[in-house]
């Protein structure tokens, strides 16, 4: 008989306590710790039952030296979509579990439809969907028109069935649509609970790791975007993709949020159409729908939001002021940074504009609270004041500091490659954000000084 374990775990930042309480003593967030339910081995040997309490990875426990490790099962598989690719780091690992996060409708099912569909031409692949029937993906992939010879398709929401199917079956890549459905005969909470979905992922990715399956899992998003479930879950798994676009908009961003065999600062673009969705090859046309001509006063600047840069275009109107007192108005912006960033401007850039109206906005309704915006903000001022705009193709961000220095700011390179990404060809940055290596099409200006950038600005 198997021993049950009663543990109470954060579901925002996965700490263990042994009793409830109502706040998290770790993240400080109320209400977060919920019951988990998690099996102790059974006492008898053997079964595939008993595997799962086992080491993480591998069928056989012995130690061996890191030299010897087999590397050719590392090779990677292209999964068919370039951009899916680029975003797991240059396609998919062998025995590597892959979560793929996303509101409802971003497209999850869809993506991983088409993906596999196409995969099963050229290697077996069993699609296990858990919310929707077999004929409804069926007349899905009709509708899109999608190789369906070879796909093996199971209906099933228990996960010991499906792990029993695919030992049989040997899938090498096997995607379970969704996680939240999953459910473990041995845990006692209802599907979609957090101890479900923890044990349910364990199970499963402990398969794929054993047997070499690439495993891809659906998982739901809350409302502010974090994963549902516990925080575990993305301990367990090897790449943490988000398929993220407004209901309101045709594109969808596929973005890494965790990856263990590459860099998370890639960036998939998708276009939702009738035909399912399809690759964007060139996305900076979309995001920054800027007009034709470059209009004096627009600055496009990276942010970085949360764990992701986002390119944004700042915009200042510098007018003489009629008269009184001049107005500072800052929209997505803070306002006394707007004051001190002028005084700056005219102290040691030698602009002087006390007898005019600043108003700077942030195009799109985005609020801009971290110092990278200062140079951004303080170009597009001077470009209205002087009625001259500036290219179309240039990106700007920094910190500037009361003494007129251009400081560093955070995950300067990502930035420089997001903004890379986007089409844009020249960046001013600060120097010490300039990146070692050249970057393909990008012309870094590296500045350590104020009037440095402002001179800069000017030969441009
Ligand atoms: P779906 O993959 O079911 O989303 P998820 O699994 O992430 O919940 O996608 C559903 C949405 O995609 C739905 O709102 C309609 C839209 N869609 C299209 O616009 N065109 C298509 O060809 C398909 C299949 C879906
Ligand atoms: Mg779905």
């Amino acid at each position: 008989m198997a021993k049950t374990r009663t543990a109470y775990v954060c579901t925002e930042c996965g700490a263990d306590y042994s009793k409830w309480q109502g706040q998290c003593t770790a993240c400080q967030a109320w209400n977060t710790i919920s019951e988990v339910r998690g099996v102790t081995a059974p006492s008898g040997g053997g079964g595939s039952r008993g595997i799962r309490f086992e080491g993480f990875a591998g069928s056989l426990s012995s130690v061996q030296t890191l030299d010897s490790v087999n590397l050719s099962e590392q090779s990677r598989i292209s999964s068919g979509m370039q951009e899916l690719d680029r975003v797991l780091g240059g396609g998919l690992v062998e025995g590597s579990a892959i979560l793929m996060g996303g509101h409802p409708g971003a497209g999850k099912s869809t993506l991983l439809l088409q993906t596999v569909c196409h995969l099963a031409s050229r290697i077996p692949a069993l699609y296990v969907t858990g919310e929707e029937s077999l004929q409804q993906v069926a007349m899905r992939a009709k509708r899109l028109e999608l190789p369906t010879s070879k796909l093996m398709m199971l209906s099933e929401t228990s996960v010991e069935r499906v792990i029993q199917i695919a030992e049989a079956e040997k899938p090498r890549v096997l995607v379970v649509d969704s996680i939240q459905v999953m459910h473990i005969s041995d845990v006692e909470s209802a599907p979609g609970s957090v101890s479900q979905v923890r044990e349910s992922a364990a199970y499963l990715t402990r398969f794929a790791k054993q047997t070499g399956t690439i495993l891809f899992l659906v998982g739901h998003v809350t409302k502010d975007g974090s994963l549902a479930g516990p925080k575990v879950l993305e301990h367990m798994i090897d790449c943490s993709i988000l398929l993220e676009g407004s209901s309101d908009s045709r594109y969808r961003t596929l973005r890494g949020t965790k990856n263990r065999f590459g860099a998370v600062n890639e960036l998939g673009v998708f276009a939702m159409l009738e035909q399912g969705l399809k690759e964007v090859k060139n996305p900076s046309a979309i995001f920054l729908n800027r007009g034709e001509d470059a209009a004096p006063g627009s600055v496009v600047m990276v942010i970085w939001e949360g764990t992701r840069p986002m390119l944004v275009e700042i915009q200042a109107l510098v007018d003489v002021a009629q008269g009184g007192y001049p107005r500072r108005v800052a929209v997505g912006l803070d306002q006394n940074r707007l004051a001190m960033l002028l005084a700056v401007l005219h102290r040691h850039g030698g602009l002087h504009c006390a007898d005019q109206d600043v108003f700077v906005n942030v195009v799109g309704g985005v609020k801009v609270s971290e110092t990278s915006a200062d140079l951004a903000l303080l170009a597009a001022v001077v470009s209205s004041f002087r009625d001259r705009a500036l290219p179309q193709d240039l990106v700007i961000f920094g910190e500037v500091g009361l003494s007129g220095e251009i400081r560093p700011v955070p995950s300067g390179q990502e930035r420089i490659y997001e903004a890379a990404k986007h089409g844009f060809t020249r960046a001013l940055v600060p120097k010490g954000n300039a990146p070692r290596k050249t970057i393909e099409n990008m012309k870094v200006i590296p500045v350590t000084k104020l009037s440095d950038a402002l001179t800069a600005l000017e030969e441009l």
